[in-house]
């Protein structure tokens, strides 16, 4: 296996820099110990792409993305630029066109809560004894997000609006199948969580994610309806392992297990393109929440989130699971001994504050 790797680099506004200078710490540290490499090439995202070139993804930022094996993004957004066009704006003129680009179809969010963080989740902790750890598989280029037609009719009494919710069966075995691998190399739970009582899309997802369970016998497969979905997750997370579901679900129930999960600032994310016949996928790879302007610069953000999407890369995109396991293993540990940056800190003395730089370093230790 080829374990010369590169990737591109796009650390973004706001908090991206800052926390993404520790996670190439981190992953410095993850080559030297477990003996490949890695080429890191920084490019211009997001606002500070607007600043210096007039655009939030200028061409040679693409470019430099298709010549690598894996995309690392930081976060890109903030009050300086509000005022653009829509589409000229950090967040949409260059997160989305990146999805599109590298059809980046597959988006994993992990909702881990670490058993010592417990306290930070709005479950009763009773119910959560060592924390729990759901990985939601959501589809991101479809669904009712881009069906057609979409629109709205003004020209009568009463206005009306539409959306079209579309799934081919091409785009289900997808990502169903990114969902089914997922669990694989988890605790071999796929819940694949729909309406099928009341949607012709969620008839055909189930069909096609029943066919597909045949291909892995091991998977225990269940199906849940959304609003059912939506109360087990806060009643018993733990009765999940993977979640596969479409665009609109996922987009809900992942922020749903964020919020679950305690802190923005632990989860990280990977969109996935199509699996490659080495097993492995391009993918972005970024914190789930946002720029942080509020505490940007100064060296307060918790860096966990872009260290952890480090980890996902290594796993998914470079194939290097042991130096992803060490990564997950090392924050764990961190946690444990009681570091906290301020989002986390809660004054309990078994606590230590500290700051993003010093978070890294406690990782890389
Ligand atoms: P946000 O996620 O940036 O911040 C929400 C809250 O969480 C803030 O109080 C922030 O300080 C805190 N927070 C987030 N990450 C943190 C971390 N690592 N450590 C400590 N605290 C952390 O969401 P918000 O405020 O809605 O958006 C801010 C900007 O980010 C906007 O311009 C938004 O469009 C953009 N955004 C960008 C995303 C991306 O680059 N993928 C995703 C979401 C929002
Ligand atoms: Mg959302």
């Amino acid at each position: 296996m080829n374990r010369n790797h590169s990737i591109t680099v796009l650390s973004g506004d706001g908090i991206g820099p800052e926390v993404m200078k520790q996670a190439l710490k981190v992953l410095q540290a993850t080559s030297d110990r477990f003996d490949f490499t890695v080429s890191t090439e920084e490019c211009l995202v997001g606002g500070a792409a607007i600043d210096a070139k007039g655009c939030p993804l200028p061409e040679e930022t693409v470019k430099a993305c298709e010549q690598a094996d894996a995309i690392l993004f930081g976060s890109v957004g903030g009050p300086k630029w509000v005022n653009l066009a829509p589409d000229d704006q950090p967040e949409r003129g260059a997160l989305l066109p990146l999805r599109k680009h590298f059809n980046l179809y597959a988006n994993l969010r992990p909702g881990v809560c670490l058993p010592a963080l417990q306290h930070a989740s709005p479950i009763k902790n009773e119910l959560i004894p060592n924390g729990f750890d759901v990985l939601c598989v959501r589809e991101l280029t479809g669904g009712i997000y881009f069906g057609t037609p979409k629109g709205r009719d003004d020209n009568q009494d009463n206005p009306t609006a539409y959306d079209t919710m579309v799934y081919s069966k091409h785009e289900i075995e997808r990502i169903c199948r990114v969902a089914f691998v997922a669990a694989m190399g988890r605790d071999k739970r796929l819940c694949s969580v729909d309406k099928a009582n009341v949607l012709q899309c969620s008839i055909l997802w189930r069909e096609v994610a029943t066919e597909m369970s045949k291909e892995f016998p091991e998977v225990e497969l269940s199906h849940l309806y959304v609003d059912n979905a939506a109360m087990q997750l806060i009643k018993q997370p733990n009765s999940f392992d993977v979640i596969v579901t479409g665009n609109l679900f996922g987009d809900i129930l992942s922020d749903e297990m964020a919020m679950l999960s305690g802190s923005l600032g632990m989860l990280p994310s990977a969109s996935l393109g199509n699996q490659k016949d080495n097993g492995l996928y391009y993918g972005m790879y970024e914190p789930s929440g946002g720029s942080a302007p509020d505490i940007a610069g100064q060296g307060i953000a918790n860096p966990i989130a872009q260290i952890l999407s480090v980890s996902m890369l290594l796993r998914y995109s470079l194939g290097e699971d042991d130096a992803a396991d060490a990564i997950d293993k090392a924050v764990k540990s961190v946690i444990d001994q009681g570091l906290r940056t301020g989002d986390l800190y809660t004054g309990a003395g078994n606590e230590t504050k500290v700051g993003t730089a010093e978070m890294g370093t406690a990782v890389v230790a």
